[in-house]
């Protein structure tokens, strides 16, 4: 063997182990996150042994009222809470009809002040809480420029902050006393999958996503040893009143698909888009950045939001 042929096997000695490196540290994870785990394993955890209630935020539709039906099919009590009482009403009797469980109720505006934490206090006090799930969420009605969507309505900005992060601190610091002392609950943190890809023009609703998933990660790590599950689930597009999406598709599912997959990752993945077809959308983004660089996939990202707002202006224009 010649002094080339010698370096040019290195060199591919070399390639291959990175690659099958690569291939243990990233790609074989990503296979029992999305795949096997949840297939072959699905469905570890048992939720009905964490305690007797469920509590879900932002349940009277869409995800969260997928949420509390799984819950309740799994023989778990359910406090419902949002904003529209004769809702939450409706609901309640249905799940509560179809399951046979007790069904509370609690009205609050999740975009209010702190007072509505004390009135969710005081109609929980005593409850054994086992699983609290963080739904509620508010975003953007049509992709907007920063300044455009500030300019028109600074309170809006506050109440989408409000929504999807003081909830999910306020409702964590509210029941998980109850799961330490118990040394076990599980909590599920709606984020999305605008929090972990280029999100231009939704800029406040990702920056709120990607909030939840940092702070769930964080916190799952201080209270692991205590016994406490904490998962952040990054939905793609669901077919619900939020992505104004009617019918349901493949890569956007309906409420009750897209749940019953998210359950299946639960004590599998921390945090997880949920879904594999929207597991696969984040990878095909991811790959893009690596392979073809960051400023690419950012530009791809805008110019499609770009022809979303340019869509949902012009049939605004229409409806004036
Ligand atoms: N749908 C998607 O494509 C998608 C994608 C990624 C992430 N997500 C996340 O998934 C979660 C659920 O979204 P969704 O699509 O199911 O939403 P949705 O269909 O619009 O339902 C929202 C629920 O939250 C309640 N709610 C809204 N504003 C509220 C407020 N200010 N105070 C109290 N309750 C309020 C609504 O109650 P009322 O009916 O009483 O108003 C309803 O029960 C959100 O966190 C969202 O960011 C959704």
């Amino acid at each position: 063997m010649d002094e080339n042929s010698h370096a040019l096997s290195v060199l591919g000695g070399l390639a291959i182990g990175i690659v099958g490196f690569q291939f243990f540290r990233t790609v074989l994870p990503w296979i029992y996150a999305n795949v096997v785990g949840p297939k072959v394993f699905g469905a570890t955890v048992k939720l009905a042994e964490m305690g007797e209630w469920a509590v879900v935020t932002g349940s009277t539709d869409g995800i969260g009222k997928a949420y509390a039906k799984e819950l309740a099919r799994k023989g778990l009590k359910l406090v419902l809470i949002s904003r529209s009482l004769n809702k939450l009403n409706d609901v309640s009797k249905e799940i509560g009809d179809e399951f046979g469980v007790e069904v509370r109720v609690i009205d609050v505006d999740f975009t209010g002040g702190t007072e509505i934490y004390e009135k969710i206090r005081e109609k929980t006090t005593g409850l054994d809480v086992g699983v609290l799930v963080n739904n509620v969420g508010i975003s953007y009605s049509h992709p907007e420029y920063f300044l455009d969507c500030y300019n028109a309505d600074p309170a809006f900005l506050n109440n989408i902050v409000a929504a999807n992060v003081h909830s999910v601190t306020h409702m964590i610091a509210l029941f998980l006393p109850v799961m330490i002392a118990k040394r076990k609950g599980v909590i599920i943190n709606l984020s999305s999958t605008a929090g972990v890809i280029p999100n231009p023009l939704l800029s406040v609703y990702s920056a709120t996503k990607a909030f939840v998933n940092k702070f769930s990660d964080d916190l799952q790590t201080e209270y692991k040893d205590h016994g406490i599950l904490i998962q952040s689930v990054q939905p793609g597009f669901v077919a619900t009143n939020m992505s104004k999406i009617r019918k349901a598709s493949v890569f956007a599912p309906s409420p009750e698909t897209y749940v019953k997959s998210a359950l299946s990752t639960l004590g599998i993945a921390s945090q997880t888009a949920g879904y594999l077809p929207h597991a696969l959308l984040q990878l095909v983004i991811h790959f893009t950045e690596a392979v073809f660089g960051d400023q690419f996939a950012r530009s791809l990202v805008l110019k499609n939001i770009l022809g979303t707002r340019k869509r949902a202006l012009r049939r605004l224009a229409k409806d004036q």
